[in-house]
Parts: C-alpha cells; sequence; structure tokens
C-alpha cells in the first residue's frame, strides 16, 4: 500500500515540475563541464550581452579567471564590463531598482538559475525568443510566456515568428530533432547562423551551469587523476603479486 503510494508519487514528479513551471522546455542541452573553450566563450558572452542586468552575485572574477585558465590582464581589461575589481563578485550594471522601472521587473541573479531551472531550460529560453507585436519589448518567449526580458541576443540571432506552438502540428511527419518543439522562422537574419546560434547559447548554457556549481570543474578533474591512479596501482599490485608468487609457482 505504501510502496504503491511512493511509486504514484515518484511517477507524478514530472508531472508536478511541469505543473509549477507551466511553460514548455522544447530544447535539450548536452551540458560540457569539460570543454574548457566553450566555458570561456559562455564567460565572454555572459560579460557582453547579460552582465547588464544581470549579477552573478555567488562568483568573483577572480574564480572563473582561475577556473577557466583566463589570464588576469585579459579579464580585467576585456571581459569585466561592470564596475568592480577582480576579486569582487560580478554585479550587473543596472541598480535593481531602474531595472525594475525600466523592464517591470527587475532581472534576477542568475547564479543558481541553472541547478534551479537545469540547463535545457535556459537553452530553451535562450532560444525561443519570437516577434510578438503586443509585447511592449517586441517579443514573447515560448519557455517563459509574456517575459519582462526583452530580446537582448536578437543582434546575434536575428528576430524569428512562431509558426505554431507545440502539439498544434499534428498535419504530417515531424521534422526530427527535438520532438513537438515549437516551429520558429527567421523573419530577420543576425550576424550568426541558426547552428552558430545555437552553439553560441550553448557556450553561455555551459557557462552558468558552471556558475551553479564551480566545485563541479575541481570534481571533475579529480575523478580523473584518481582514476588515473588506480591503474597505475593496479598495474602496479599485479607486478607485485607475479613477483612474490615467482619462486612458489
Ligand atoms: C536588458 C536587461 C536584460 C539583459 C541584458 C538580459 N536579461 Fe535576462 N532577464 C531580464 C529580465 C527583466 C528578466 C525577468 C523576466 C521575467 O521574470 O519575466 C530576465 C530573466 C532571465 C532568466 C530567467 C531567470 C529566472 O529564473 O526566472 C534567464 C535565464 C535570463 N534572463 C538569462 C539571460 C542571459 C543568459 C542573458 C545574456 C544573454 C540575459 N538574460 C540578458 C533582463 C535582461
Amino acid at each position: 500500500m505504501m510502496r504503491r503510494l511512493f511509486i504514484a508519487l515518484f511517477l507524478m514528479m514530472p508531472l508536478a515540475a511541469l505543473a509549477a513551471g507551466g511553460e514548455s522546455v522544447p530544447f535539450h542541452h548536452e551540458t560540457n563541464l569539460g570543454n574548457q573553450a566553450s566555458l570561456q566563450r559562455g564567460a565572454k558572452m555572459f560579460m557582453n550581452y547579460c552582465s547588464g542586468c544581470h549579477s552573478l552575485q555567488y562568483m568573483r572574477y577572480q574564480r572563473i579567471a582561475d577556473d577557466l585558465d583566463i589570464p588576469e590582464e585579459v579579464m580585467e581589461k576585456n571581459l569585466m564590463m561592470t564596475r568592480g575589481k577582480i576579486h569582487d563578485t560580478i554585479q550587473g550594471t543596472m541598480d535593481a531598482e531602474s531595472a525594475a522601472e525600466w523592464f517591470g521587473k527587475a532581472p534576477p541573479d542568475l547564479s543558481l538559475t541553472a541547478r534551479e531551472r537545469g540547463a535545457d531550460w535556459i537553452y530553451s529560453f535562450l532560444l525561443s525568443f519570437y516577434r510578438d507585436d503586443s509585447r511592449p519589448s517586441g517579443v514573447n518567449n515560448v519557455v517563459m510566456s509574456n517575459t519582462a526580458m526583452p530580446a537582448v541576443l536578437a543582434p546575434l540571432q536575428g528576430y524569428q515568428a512562431l509558426k505554431h506552438e507545440e502539439g498544434e502540428g499534428g498535419e504530417g511527419e515531424s521534422h526530427g530533432g527535438d520532438h513537438g518543439a515549437p516551429e520558429f522562422e527567421l523573419v530577420q537574419e543576425g550576424q550568426l547562423d541558426p547552428a552558430e546560434y545555437k552553439a553560441a547559447v550553448g557556450d553561455l548554457t555551459n557557462f552558468l551551469v558552471y556558475v551553479g556549481e564551480p566545485a563541479k570543474l575541481v570534481r571533475y578533474s579529480l575523478g580523473f587523476k584518481v582514476i588515473v591512479f588506480l591503474l597505475l596501482f593496479t598495474a602496479l599490485a599485479y607486478m607485485l603479486k607475479k613477483e612474490f608468487w615467482r619462486d612458489v609457482h
């Protein structure tokens, strides 16, 4: 009886998550924290396109520089768009009140967003802005409908129109890839083609996952060292064993 209840509850968890989120998460992102070049590109992108509004209150410039092998001078000269010194945490350029006034809502801190919402959510959110003239910003978003965030990556992505929401696409075959995803049509090109834009947003997502749990990077490299050690140790133990038993046989 109890067990069935647990199983039922367990099965309902994804539903509960959906209900809580309300919106769909159409695209999947394969997080790769082992790709340092990607993390560096993501950091650069964050500083250029996001730090104007969003802070990373649990992250310091210095830590990013150390973790991602970015020389301090490069960090200070090229990546620090906001006020502050290399030892400071990353504050948005805009103060919260004026941002709230401009957008109707203060841009939230993004330190823990990857942990709260997941990489797929962030990735999908950044891919799902579409033109909507009824909105003050001129855009809407499939993942967070009526979002207060403007399409800040439009110079890169261009603008897309929403052809239909997911589920409406019943007529005919699916187009492969992300099943049941909403369909967008690029109506104005940006600096990047769609594949390049997806890659860039993937870098940015990787970076935000790293920011959410910087200790993961340490764990990854430690895990690698531990495995190398165990392999060496096994070889050594084997050689020792042979040595010990040589005279017995
Ligand atoms: C011009 C200001 C502005 C810029 C620049 C900006 N955002 Fe936002 N962003 C917002 C606002 C305002 C919200 C709140 C949206 C809402 O709740 O409706 C938001 C919300 C978000 C959220 C949802 C957070 C949550 O948990 O609710 C994410 C993720 C996000 N932004 C990512 C980014 C990324 C990545 C960039 C850089 C490419 C970026 N934003 C640049 C204003 C901005």
